[in-house]
């Protein structure tokens, strides 16, 4: 199982020092732990129990690109995986799913894995668009990759309005999308991300189709963290 952990821009770098003491001691039996710090923590990651991932990559090559963060130098701080197209970027800083697929390409080329995020918004989903967006997030990402790229893509399932709210679908929900990215993508692993937690990993460790999560709020907790993992590998 892959368990990613998303902290957002969270944390001063004191707290970040404090928070990766603890997470020092995480203990997993078979899960791949990703830690995504706050990029400008990412030089100061130091644990062995966790891989390093970044929260984002920029669409361009290194070069003349202010305040943007190659492929290249995340490459040379040991990151192996990176999210890309997280909901948060796509609604605030009108990240394009054309953009997702330049990143992912980027990443592909210094061996770094994608973990793309898809998801609806309650109002797409009330209209009954969930899998027609998804499938249009995905075709447009993964546009141009090799079969080998294809097989290595790590997909995240994040509803938005699921996304810090306490709410998550259904387990009848989650599996026709994931059904879906499996569709198109039979080799990816899939995550499933928003509002999962220590109280809600019981209903939905009992979806044999997801391969992992992506945590947000939970990544801060690393006690509940540490039940979490329990709970998920049980
Ligand atoms: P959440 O965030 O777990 O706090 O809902 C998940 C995410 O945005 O990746």
């Amino acid at each position: 199982m892959i368990i990613a952990l998303n902290n957002k821009s969270n944390l001063t770098k004191e707290e970040f020092i404090e928070y990766q003491k603890q997470l020092s001691s995480i203990q997993a039996l078979s899960s791949k732990i990703i830690l995504c710090p706050t990029s400008t923590y990412l030089a100061l990651y130091n644990l062995n129990n966790i891989e390093l991932g970044a929260q984002n990559v920029s669409k361009d090559e290194i070069g003349a690109h202010t305040g943007e963060i190659a492929a290249t130098q995340l490459a040379s701080l040991n990151v192996k995986y990176c999210i890309v197209g997280h909901s948060e970027r796509r609604q605030e800083l009108k990240e394009s799913s054309e953009d997702t697929n330049k990143k992912i390409k980027n990443l592909f080329s210094k061996n770094i894995t994608p973990i793309l995020c898809v998801g609806e918004t309650k109002e797409e989903k009330e209209l009954g668009k969930t899998t027609s967006l998804i499938k249009e997030q995905l075709m447009i990402a993964i546009k141009d990759l090799s079969e080998d790229e294809k097989n290595n893509i790590v997909i995240a399932y994040e509803p938005i309005w699921s996304i810090g709210t306490g709410l998550i679908p259904t387990i009848k929900d989650i599996e026709e999308v994931l059904s879906l990215i499996k569709e198109i993508l039979p080799n990816a692993k899939c995550l499933y991300g928003g509002s999962a937690n220590d109280q809600n990993i019981d209903y939905l460790k009992t979806s044999n189709l997801i391969d992992g999560y992506l945590l947000g709020g939970l990544s801060l907790k690393p006690e509940k963290l540490q039940i979490f993992i329990e709970k998920a590998e049980n």
